[in-house]
Formats: C-alpha cells, sequence, structure tokens
C-alpha cells in the first residue's frame, strides 16, 4: 500500500534524501482475496482470463489476487527483496495514483496554497472513477486489463488511512510539518518490524501483513486463503453498520450502461469513491496520529488499536476498534462489490482473434527437417516406381515367351 513519497514538488526531490523504501503486498492481496471469495466461479474466470493476457510480460502477476501488487511492482526501480523481478519496470508517472491528499489540520495552520484541491487528476479517487467510466463503456481488452489492475490495488490503498491524508503539523511530537507529512511518510517511528516511518507502519497493517509478493508467491497462497476466510468470518458484512452498503456503486452503474450517455456520469460515480475515501478518513485518520511521537517506539496501545486485536473489546466498545484489519476487510467487500459489476461487463469485450502463432527456433528446425525429410520420401518413392516398373517390364508376357521360345529351341 505504498503511496510514494515523491509526490509533489519536484524541488523536493533534490532536496530530501530519499525514504527508505520498503513495502508489503500482504495487505494487497489479502484484500483481492477477499473480493474474490465474494463473487461465482464465472465472474472471477472472467476477471482471470483478461489479466492472463499480459501473462508473458508479467509473469506471477496475472490473477486476481496477485494483479493487486502489479502496480507497486512497476515503481520497482532496484533488485531487491520486494522488487525480485530481473527486469524492473522504474515507471514512476503512475505514483500520484496512488493515494488522496485529505488535508489533516487539527493544529489550524495556514495550509499551502491548493492544499484544499485534493479530489481532480491525479488522486486515487479520480482515477478509481476514470477506471469505472472506462469499463463501463469500453469494448477494448487492453483498456479492462490495465483499468483492472489499478481497480484492485486502488481500492486497497483507500482503505489505508494514510493513502487518504496529508497531515499538517507544526509541534514538537509530530514535527515542523507545514508542507504536509506525505501521508506519514515524514514521520519517522520505530516499531517492531522494521516499518520506520508512520506511513509504511500503517502499510503493514501495524505489523500484521508482511508477506511480500514474489514469484514463489504459490508457497503462501493457504495461507492468504485461509486468512482471508477467517476475516471475513469474523467481520460480517453486518458489523460494518451503515459504513458498508452493497448498492454504493449501483446509481453509477446503471448510468454508464445508458446508452443515452447522460452528463453528469463521471461526477455520481466520483462521489462513490470521495464517500469512501471519506470514510477512510473519518474512521482512521485522527486515531492514526494521536499518542505516537516522532523518532520514538510505537506505544503498546496504540498497536493494539491499529491492529484492532480482539482483547480491546473486552473494555473499549467495538466500533472504536475498525482499524487495519478491518479496514482490509471492509476493502474487500467493496472491491468485490465492484469487481461483480466489471466482470459482467468484461464477459461481452471480445476476445482478440488469435494472433498468428509465434515459431521459435526449434519449431523453425523442425518444420525444415520434416519438410527435407518429405522431399526425400517422394524422391525414394518415384526411384521405387521407376525400379519397379523395370522389374514388370522384364517380366512382362513377352518377355516370357521370348524365354519360354528360347528354352524350348
Ligand atoms: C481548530 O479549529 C476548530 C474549528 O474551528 C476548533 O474546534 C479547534 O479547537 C481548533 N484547534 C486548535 C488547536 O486551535
Ligand atoms: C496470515 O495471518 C497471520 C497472522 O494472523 C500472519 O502471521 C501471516 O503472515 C499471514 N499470512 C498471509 C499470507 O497473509
Ligand atoms: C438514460 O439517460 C436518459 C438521458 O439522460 C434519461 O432520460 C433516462 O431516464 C436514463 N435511463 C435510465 C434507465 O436511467
Ligand atoms: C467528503 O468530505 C468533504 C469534506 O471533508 C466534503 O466536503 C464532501 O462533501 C465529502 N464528500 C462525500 C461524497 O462524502
Amino acid at each position: 500500500m505504498t503511496r510514494h513519497w515523491l509526490h509533489g514538488a519536484t524541488l523536493l526531490l533534490f532536496t530530501i534524501p530519499p525514504v527508505a523504501w520498503a513495502w508489503w503486498d500482504n495487505g494487497h492481496m489479502l484484500t483481492a482475496e477477499i473480493a474474490r471469495q465474494q463473487l461465482t466461479k464465472s465472474q472471477v474466470a472472467v476477471i482471470n482470463g483478461l489479466l492472463e493476457e499480459w501473462s508473458d510480460d508479467f509473469p506471477g502477476l496475472c490473477d486476481l489476487v496477485t494483479a493487486a501488487v502489479w502496480p507497486d511492482q512497476l515503481k520497482c526501480a532496484n533488485h531487491g527483496a520486494v522488487c525480485p523481478r530481473a527486469v524492473m519496470e522504474n515507471i514512476h508517472i503512475f505514483d500520484p495514483w496512488h493515494f488522496d491528499e485529505k488535508p489533516y489540520n487539527p493544529q489550524n495552520l495556514t495550509l499551502p496554497h491548493c492544499a484544499d484541491q485534493w479530489l481532480p487528476n491525479p488522486s486515487a479517487s479520480f482515477t478509481l472513477t476514470s477506471a469505472i467510466t472506462s469499463m463501463g463503456t469500453s469494448n477494448s481488452r487492453f483498456a479492462f486489463n490495465f483499468m483492472l489492475r489499478w481497480v484492485i490495488h486502488l481500492v486497497g490503498d483507500i482503505h489505508q488511512p494514510l493513502h487518504s491524508a496529508d497531515g499538517y503539523f507544526d509541534d514538537a511530537r509530530l514535527g515542523h510539518l507545514p508542507q504536509g507529512d506525505r501521508g506519514g511518510n515524514l514521520i519517522p517511528v520505530i516499531s517492531d518490524c522494521g516499518a520506520n516511518n508512520l506511513h509504511f507502519y500503517w502499510d503493514s497493517a501495524a505489523c500484521q501483513y508482511l508477506v511480500n509478493w514474489s514469484p514463489h508467491y504459490q508457497d503462501h497462497r493457504e495461507a492468504l486463503t485461509q486468512n482471508a476466510s477467517d476475516l471475513i468470518t469474523k467481520y460480517p458484512p453486518s458489523s460494518f453498520g451503515t459504513r458498508y452498503d452493497p448498492e454504493h456503486l449501483k446509481a453509477c452503474w446503471t448510468q454508464l450502461q445508458n446508452k443515452s450517455k447522460p452528463s453528469g456520469v463521471f461526477d455520481i460515480c466520483q462521489q462513490v469513491f470521495v464517500r469512501w475515501v471519506n470514510d477512510t478518513f473519518d474512521t482512521g485518520v485522527p486515531g492514526a496520529y494521536g499518542g505516537i511521537t516522532r523518532n520514538s517506539m510505537i506505544p503498546d496501545d496504540y498497536a493494539v488499536w491499529a491492529k484492532a486485536l480482539d482483547m480491546v473489546c473486552f473494555w473499549k466498545t467495538y466500533a472504536e476498534f475498525e482499524m487495519s484489519r478491518r479496514q482490509i476487510v471492509l476493502g474487500g467487500y467493496r472491491l468485490g462489490d465492484m469487481l461483480r459489476l466489471l466482470a459482467e461487463q468484461g464477459a461481452r469485450v471480445k476476445q482478440v482473434p488469435d494472433r498468428k502463432p509465434h515459431m521459435d527456433l526449434n519449431t523453425k528446425i523442425f518444420m525444415a527437417s520434416t519438410i527435407v525429410l518429405a522431399v526425400l520420401l517422394v524422391l525414394l518413392l518415384i526411384r521405387y516406381c521407376k525400379l519397379s516398373r523395370r522389374l514388370r517390364d522384364i517380366t512382362s508376357p513377352n518377355d516370357m515367351a521370348l524365354e519360354l521360345n528360347r528354352a524350348v529351341a
């Protein structure tokens, strides 16, 4: 759920040294797996069928669950534990798609110019709107494949509180951050799992989900499926009350399906994603900045709250602990609702006619030898036919008679 800290003034690129870069794919894949478990087999098959078309270029990142980490893999610049591919993409143009920068300004500081304009392009909510409007009307398998990957990733991202906010502070506890904290990236903390700033700590779901994607991810598949099922059982849709509504996308989708293309459909759809971002912000952001101190260890009670462990329910009301794990589950339910609609449209997207089969060297050698052999065989047959004709000529009735006469004489 990494939000790239480089977003913003290009000048900063040269003035701030890069923050250590590590993130956790686990939360993304859990969200996707929870969504997958909300779909029918045939809906999953439609989505996987589209994603699999890129498996030559992105091996191991082409099903509903692993595609969740594809947008982060694009950012990989160096080979390492979280960037295991031999060829790194190093594409940063999409970095600002990963978050919304709704200002969190509890100290009423004077905000920089434009700080409150967090909705337009680029932002996660804008990208999601763009994705659903493309896919609601598109017949292009490329558009579907590309946008599906972003949808699966970004619905996860906007459920991580620090992907919904940019915090402005000026005090000793959190620091001098009048230009914003890049979603907690500029607040160093010390944690049990090596997450060295507040943003990374939340990306790890408070040090709970740390298993990164790798080409051998299949080894963790069973644990992921089990974790997702357990979370669904623990936090059923009804446990989210009015926050979760399976009909959220209905008006947007109905309008997109309307052949007369009513105006204002983009706004209708955008409201849905902004609502989800607002919900994440309201639920998680004030708490995420409370109780921690810059450059210090994450306190135990904060960690407990961030994890939403069951034990806290004994002494606080359930609703107060709707953090990391619950956010992952809620994101999974909402993603499931969205993918159900997209699968319906995806099933109508025409299959591209098969390209001419691509021939490799071995196939070419095999074909050439087959042709040479066939020619040789034909030549042999011709020779054989000629030979047998000559033999037949020799043993024709005339010859026989001749031979007989000769014998009688
Ligand atoms: C900031 O403003 C809000 C609303 O105007 C107020 O409730 C709050 O106490 C103010 N906070 C500070 C730290 O001044
Ligand atoms: C499954 O959940 C447990 C903790 O509940 C965690 O330690 C483990 O890493 C998780 N594995 C995956 C693949 O999600
Ligand atoms: C489709 O759009 C048209 C024009 O905006 C509108 O009059 C009509 O009611 C819409 N149909 C549905 C089913 O929403
Ligand atoms: C989101 O929150 C902002 C203010 O924080 C509010 O102005 C806007 O109406 C909200 N949007 C939705 C769709 O909830």
